[in-house]
């Protein structure tokens, strides 16, 4: 029978880098100009695994946003069906073959601290994410309800289109209409119900609800 425990946890930081590279030269230059007068920005990273992706974010926020994380409401959630992996992502532990792949090394030095045989993530990107457990399938009533981008990448294609399209319908109800949905580089092509509209950005695929006008 399927299991949500047969899903692998495959991940790594800057997974699919154009997404990335989408984020900062795109997505986020935009959401910050709309959202300058109230200065307040939610980002929900769904089925973060044990937190390298919410953690590449947090790093480009820092990076190239700084502003953001001072003068600024950030709500960052990050959340996983797994009690494992969220425990995990909570510690901010990583071995040596995990930082090698994909962290380029200027990031590395300035973002971790040697631990015991691997790293730690510094206490400043630590406390910028919340992680939480959630599976997808049931209630969403602790999320936030006004969601400018949402990541949940690689996962949904493990799950029957009856499941994914209930999981996509709920998504329409907690992002804003001019917020981003982001889902895995080879899940592009799933029929996303007409609610979604593809958006080019860069090389990489954001969705945005469809209008109803
Ligand atoms: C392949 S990993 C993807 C990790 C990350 N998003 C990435 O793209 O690198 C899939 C993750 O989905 C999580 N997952 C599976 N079913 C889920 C569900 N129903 N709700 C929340 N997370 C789920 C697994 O625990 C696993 O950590």
């Amino acid at each position: 029978m399927f299991s949500p425990h047969s899903i692998p946890d495959e991940t790594s930081f800057f997974r699919d880098p154009e997404l990335f590279e989408s984020l900062k030269n795109y997505v986020l230059p935009q959401l910050l100009r709309r959202r300058r007068q109230n200065k307040k920005l939610t980002i929900w990273c769904a089925a973060c695994s044990n937190g390298q992706e919410a953690y590449s974010l947090a790093m480009l926020l820092q990076d190239h946003f700084p502003s953001l994380t001072s003068g600024w409401q950030l709500d960052f959630l990050a959340t996983d069906i797994s009690s494992t992996a969220i425990a995990r992502a909570r510690s901010g532990e990583y071995s040596d073959a995990e930082i090698q792949r994909r962290l380029p090394i200027h990031l590395r030095s300035r973002y971790f601290v040697r631990h015991g045989s691997g790293w730690k993530i510094v206490p400043e990107l630590r406390l910028l994410v919340e992680f939480n457990e959630l599976d997808l399938r049931r209630s969403w009533s602790n999320l936030p309800l006004s969601i400018d981008l949402i990541l949940m990448r690689n996962v949904l294609i493990y799950y029957d289109l009856v499941t994914r399209e209930l999981i996509l319908d709920r998504i329409l109800d907690v992002l804003k209409p001019d917020g981003y949905l982001f889902l895995g580089a080879t899940e592009t092509a799933f029929n996303l119900d007409g609610t979604f509209q593809a958006i080019r950005l860069g090389q990489a695929v954001g969705y945005q609800a469809r209008s109803p006008y």
